[in-house]
């Protein structure tokens, strides 16, 4: 496990992403998820699933929080911890827009009950991953 983060720091990430995941919007997965977003420069962001009636309209939650952080001028990211009723991982949606922003962000997967499920990256989420560097 990264040595970047204590048990406390994981913790409380998970709980604030379970908090919000009281608030998904989820009428017709019922399949609610949280996430909840620390930048580098210790500000918290938190996000949920919003779904549509118009269904491919729906956003995941990592978006939600992501989207939300930068909105406010944050783009660099320590860490983003995401919530399910079973740990899922993180959809290669998602994935490809936390890779916007750093290979190196700790991704941490957590189930309802609040138990760590895996611990990673970014960059081992999606690797060889295209990025903004392939613009230039
Ligand atoms: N979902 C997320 O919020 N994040 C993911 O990474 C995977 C999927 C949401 C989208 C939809 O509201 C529900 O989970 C079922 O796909």
């Amino acid at each position: 496990m990264s040595q970047k983060l204590t048990d406390e720091e994981r913790k409380s990430l998970i709980d604030l992403a379970n908090e919000a995941r009281r608030r998904a919007y989820v009428p017709y997965s019922n399949y609610p998820v949280g996430a909840a977003l620390r930048t580098k420069s210790g500000r918290l962001y938190s996000g949920v699933n919003v779904e549509n009636a118009a269904y491919p309209q729906t956003m995941c939650a990592e978006r939600v929080a992501i989207f939300k952080a930068v909105s406010e001028g944050e783009t660099k990211f320590e860490v983003i911890a995401v919530v399910t009723n079973n740990g899922g991982s993180p959809c290669g949606g998602c994935r490809q827009v936390m890779a916007e922003f750093g290979l190196d962000t700790i991704v941490l997967m957590a189930d309802g009950a609040g138990n760590l499920v895996k611990e990673t990256t970014v960059h081992e989420l999606l690797p060889e991953a295209f990025t903004p560097e392939h613009l230039k």
